[in-house]
């Protein structure tokens, strides 16, 4: 496992990765977070299974000892015309109430991305708000050649970033990994 990194911003946060001993902690900070019962959590709980010591992350953000916030990056196929990719889909990230608009967010998702980018992942998608999101550098999907994987993501909603292990021919349709169905959490339902 990588060294935990210390971020100079906010002081004395720390960044590192998930232990098992975490579970419970990630799950308080979505159930804060988002104020939508355990389905964030349980979703979590799901994509966890998925990650390997060689695809997926799963980061905390520690405020003096605190667990205060987290992001987890999981495997999704991207289904270009010449063959299936792994991408990456970011998807939740969380930061207690209390301690949001620090910069704990942003932290998260930068540190993420770097890492990402230093596994040569090419692509990294997720559904959000593209006035948090642009700041980190993801555009429209579409405008990168790629197709959402519902058509019940708003258009505009559906994002990506490409890292520099992309490359031109790798465009096409993301298929989300199975645990994002079973749990319902791909785009809006009956959004009337
Ligand atoms: C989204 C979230 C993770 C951001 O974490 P954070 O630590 O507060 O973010 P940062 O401090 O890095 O950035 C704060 C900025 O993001 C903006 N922001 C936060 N959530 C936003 C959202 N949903 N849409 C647009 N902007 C948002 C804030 O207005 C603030 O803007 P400013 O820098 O112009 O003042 C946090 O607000 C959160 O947990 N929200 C509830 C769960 C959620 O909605 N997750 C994302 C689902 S797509």
């Amino acid at each position: 496992m990588p060294a935990a990194r210390r971020d100079p911003y906010p002081p004395g946060m720390d960044l590192r990765e998930e232990l098992p001993s975490d579970e419970q902690s990630v799950r308080d900070v979505h159930l804060q977070a988002f104020g939508r019962g355990h389905a964030v959590g349980d979703l979590v709980g799901s994509l966890r299974d998925t990650i390997t010591p060689q695809s997926g992350l799963s980061l905390l953000a520690e405020l003096d000892g605190q667990v205060v916030g987290h992001v987890m990056f999981t495997r999704c196929l991207l289904d270009a015309p010449a063959r299936l990719v792994d991408v990456q889909v970011l998807s939740p990230v969380g930061v207690l109430p209390e301690f949001q608009r620090r910069g704990i967010g942003s932290a998260l998702i930068r540190h993420g991305l770097e890492t990402l980018a230093e596994r040569a992942v090419p692509v990294v998608f997720l559904e959000g708000n593209p006035a948090y999101y642009s700041r980190f550098g993801f555009v429209r999907g579409e405008d990168l050649g790629f197709r959402k994987p519902s058509l019940r993501i708003p258009d505009g909603a559906f994002q990506a970033i490409t890292l520099p292990a992309h490359e031109p021919w790798m465009t096409g349709t993301l298929v989300y990994s199975e645990p994002f169905w079973r749990h319902d959490a791909v785009g809006l339902r009956n959004p009337d």
